[in-house]
């Protein structure tokens, strides 16, 4: 089989370059470890910088999400009984995130490739990347017991943080820089109505609980655990009493609480692997970095990372300009620092480390406290939030 870009991974990073692609008149083919069932099963972000809805919205796959999704204009951000309201839309000029989930998301992506006659290749096993340092590099694979092989121009790894790509690169050509926290997120999906109308992260002595939704009727929370939190320790009961004895007091008493319909836990981890470019083998979204999600920017980063990476790949296959190729990694590096420095920000504000001495505690206390009283910082947030510019 010969395409023009294999690319590795149908998460959102995989089916989005393929459909862009697509638009612009130039073939691929996705190679997905997992069943189609299982990718679009996966609960995981929520939040959409505007310009990931733009970007969504060129590639023909907004409709749904600007019927059914929710725009917001705040979030609260809460420590012990406090809580502050941070404005996104007044200091950034009307930006607004959009609450919708990746799971819709991938399952419009999925849907709009399947219409347009995309080859998405699910359930593709030993997947193995050959030539990346040369002009005709291939990917073979095996799938229901059949070896095969895809010659093409560029290979895009876009398989995520455990994905074959990132692997793929001789050793000593690629840096990585890494943080790991000791503790997770335990999240739980509940037919509920939300507990506010805008998202709320809340600070806690017990440790960082986020209140996020999907739908008026369909909540989802989090909870700071220790790192090897194991799920089943936490039946709902239990949840709900610790994400009530986390919130401010009026949001405690507002939180309407259901039976689980999911329950799951996601280490936190700081991870960028770099150059993103070897070769003809470029890597994007999760498979070159991973950010704690308390700033929700790791969906967002695949977005942009893909807005850079289809532009290039566009850009050259129509006139041969090898510009955007040549400094996609540095383009793209750039954002994904900025986003590592928010999210990490956002990680330290608000989750408990138990490690810290007294020192770091009233750090902490007072970054809040110069939060609360500086419309600078608070605009800074907003910035920051919403998406910083590609
Ligand atoms: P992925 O979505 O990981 O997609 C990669 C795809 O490649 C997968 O479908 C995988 O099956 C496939 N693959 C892997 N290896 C191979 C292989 N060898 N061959 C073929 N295919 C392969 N972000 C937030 O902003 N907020 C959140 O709350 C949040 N929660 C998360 C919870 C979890 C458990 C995880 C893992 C991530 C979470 N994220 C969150 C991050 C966000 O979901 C990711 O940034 C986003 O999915 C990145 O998209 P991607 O397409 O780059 O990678
Ligand atoms: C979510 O709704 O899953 C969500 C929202 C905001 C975050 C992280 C996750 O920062």
């Amino acid at each position: 089989m010969r395409t023009q870009v294999a690319i590795i991974g149908a998460g959102p990073s995989g089916l989005l370059l393929s459909q862009l692609l697509d638009l612009a008149g130039i073939d691929s083919v996705v190679l997905e470890r997992q069943s189609r069932a299982h990718v679009e099963g996966r609960i995981r972000a929520g939040v959409l910088e505007d310009q990931f809805q733009a970007l969504l919205r060129r590639a023909g796959v907004g409709a749904r999400m600007d019927a059914e999704g929710q725009i917001h204009d705040g979030i609260a951000i809460a420590r012990g009984d406090r809580s502050l309201r941070i404005d996104l839309a007044g200091p950034t000029g009307g930006r607004r995130v959009c609450i919708w989930g990746q799971t819709e998301l991938t399952r419009d992506l999925f849907a709009v490739r399947e219409a347009r006659g995309g080859a998405v290749l699910d359930e593709a096993a030993d997947v193995a990347l050959h030539g990346i340092g040369e002009e005709r590099p291939w990917v073979t694979f095996r799938r229901g017991g059949v070896e095969g092989r895809i010659d093409c121009d560029f290979i895009a790894g876009c398989d995520g943080f455990h994905g074959v790509s990132r692997r793929s690169i001789a050793s000593g050509r690629l840096e990585t820089w890494e943080r790991v926290y000791p503790f997770g997120w335990l999240g739980v999906l509940s037919e509920t109505p939300p507990v506010s109308p805008e998202l709320i992260y809340a600070g806690h002595a017990r440790g960082f609980a986020l209140c996020s939704m999907r739908s008026a009727g369909l909540s989802r929370y989090y909870l700071q655990v220790p790192g090897g939190t194991d799920p089943g320790d936490w039946p709902d009961a239990r949840f709900w009493d610790e994400l009530r004895a986390r919130l401010p007091e009026a949001a405690a008493a507002a939180l309407v609480t259901g039976p689980s319909i999911e329950k799951s836990v996601a280490p936190l981890r700081s991870f960028v692997a770099g150059p993103m470019r070897h070769g003809r083998l470029f890597l994007a979204g999760d498979a070159a970095h991973i950010v704690p999600p308390t700033g929700a920017k790791g969906l967002n980063l695949a977005g942009s990372d893909i807005h850079y990476l289809s532009a290039a790949l566009i850009a050259w296959y129509g006139t041969g300009d090898t510009e955007g190729l040549e400094g996609y990694s540095e383009r793209a590096m750039a954002r994904v620092w900025k986003a590592q420095r928010f999210s990490w920000w956002m990680t330290r504000l608000l989750h408990r480390f138990s490690e810290d001495p007294p020192f770091d505690r009233r750090l902490q206390a007072a970054e809040f406290d110069f939060l609360a009283g500086s419309q600078a910082a608070q605009a800074a947030l907003a910035e920051n939030y919403v998406g910083l510019p590609y």
